[in-house]
């Protein structure tokens, strides 16, 4: 019986030991970073490639408002509703007790691309930092140049409403083991400059994958089906297929998809609704030749039939009419239905 319970506690131990050395945070040291000096207007116009005011600005009214106050104001305040709980977006001014003020630029470097915090511990990947690693260190350098000359804002926001197990940061190390890297985007010698500036910005900044896709049980994107289309979370709907394939985007011209992303209007005369709203508004702001770069990109994309089942497109769409409540789906993560916001949380 003793020998059975130390048998069982040696066990325990061990395991600690495995899961406290498999989640250790890797981090970048401040000696990675290039000589770089910072380039306000290109921080600027990363940013809005990046969407960080879709997330972080202050929202208008309550917490879940999609309508955003200045976008340069990132009070942060939105939440987030996941299955797992709610995140509440945090400051990200350079306000010194609220806000990141007192972050150096490696600090983060580390957020961006470890998705870890100065004080070591995990970040959530309801922040997209899963994509955001794939940004190149000048372009980081200029993003928290141009984030230090934003107006710091002194505000609290509350802490993440997460049950158990999911409010434990350190288990984000396992999910960390499997989808971060660190590694920034590697240009393909054999593409166009156009195609891999498109990859980079696709990949990168613009993180399409994060809404674009289905994801696996562990909020990792499933690699087979990446743009295929996902259903939302929160069960409305779902996010439509991008390859170019029948169920997607088939026939759309490389023109079609940089014209989308300018205006807004689909081929059909559509207008593009819903969390790609404040995407598109920021694609508008890129220049042409990136809006094309990124439309070449999606156009090169192998194509893929549907990732969720037609029948369950259709079963969602009924529902959404009918006004009924949403199914809660089995899915992590994916991009917000309640907002304008896609959240990739681990299960
Ligand atoms: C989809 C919503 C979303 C987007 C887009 C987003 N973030 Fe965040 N961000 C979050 C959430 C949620 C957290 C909180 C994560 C946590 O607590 O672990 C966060 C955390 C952070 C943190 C850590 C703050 C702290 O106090 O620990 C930084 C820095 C940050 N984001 C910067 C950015 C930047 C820069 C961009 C644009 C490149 C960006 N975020 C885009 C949702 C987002
Ligand atoms: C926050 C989640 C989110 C992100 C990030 C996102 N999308 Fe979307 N996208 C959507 C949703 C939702 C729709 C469907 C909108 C609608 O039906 O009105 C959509 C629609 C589209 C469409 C139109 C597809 C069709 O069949 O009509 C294209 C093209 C597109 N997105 C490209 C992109 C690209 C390129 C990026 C990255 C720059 C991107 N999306 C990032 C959520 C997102």
């Amino acid at each position: 019986m003793r020998k059975a319970l130390l048998a069982l506690l040696a066990l325990a131990v061990a395991g600690a030991l495995v899961f406290y050395l498999l989640t250790i945070p890797a981090t970048v040291p401040a000696s990675a970073l290039p000589a770089h000096a910072p380039d306000l207007a290109n921080g600027k116009y990363v940013f809005t490639a990046a969407g960080c005011a879709e997330c972080h600005a202050a929202p208008v009214k309550g917490c879940d408002d999609l309508k955003t106050k200045e976008k340069d104001v990132l009070a942060g305040g939105r939440c987030l509703k996941t299955p797992f709980g709610i995140f509440h977006v945090p400051n990200i001014s350079p306000d010194k007790e609220t806000g990141i003020g007192n972050w150096t630029t490696v600090d983060f470097v580390n957020a961006m691309k470890r998705g870890v915090a100065p004080d070591g511990s995990y970040l959530y990947p309801a922040f997209p930092y899963a994509s955001y690693q794939r940004m190149s260190y000048e372009d980081l350098i200029d993003l928290k140049a141009y984030l230090d000359s934003l107006p710091a804002v002194k505000s609290e926001v509350p802490p993440h409403e997460l049950g158990f197990p999911f409010n434990i940061r350190r288990g984000l190390g396992l999910w960390h083991r499997l989808y971060v890297d660190g590694e920034s985007f590697v240009p393909d010698p054999h593409a166009s400059a156009e195609l891999n500036r498109g990859a980079y910005l696709v990949r990168g900044p613009g993180h399409c994958v994060e809404c674009h896709s289905s994801r696996n049980i562990l909020g990792g994107i499933v690699k087979d089906e990446e743009f295929a289309g996902a259903k939302n979370p929160e069960g409305k709907g779902t996010v439509p297929n991008i390859t170019p394939s029948d169920d997607g985007l088939g026939e759309w011209s490389q023109d079609d998809i940089a014209y989308l992303l300018e205006t807004g209007n689909t081929p059909d005369f559509d207008v593009i609704g819903e969390t790609m709203a404040p995407v598109q508004e920021n694609m508008a702001q890129l220049t042409p030749e990136d809006r094309k770069a990124i439309a070449a990109y999606i156009k090169s994309l192998p194509a893929r039939p549907d990732a969720v089942p037609k029948s369950e497109q259709k079963k969602d769409d009924e529902e959404e009419e009918d006004g009924a409540a949403p199914a809660e789906t089995p899915e992590p993560a994916g991009e917000g239905g309640n907002g304008q916001q896609e959240h990739d949380v681990p299960e």
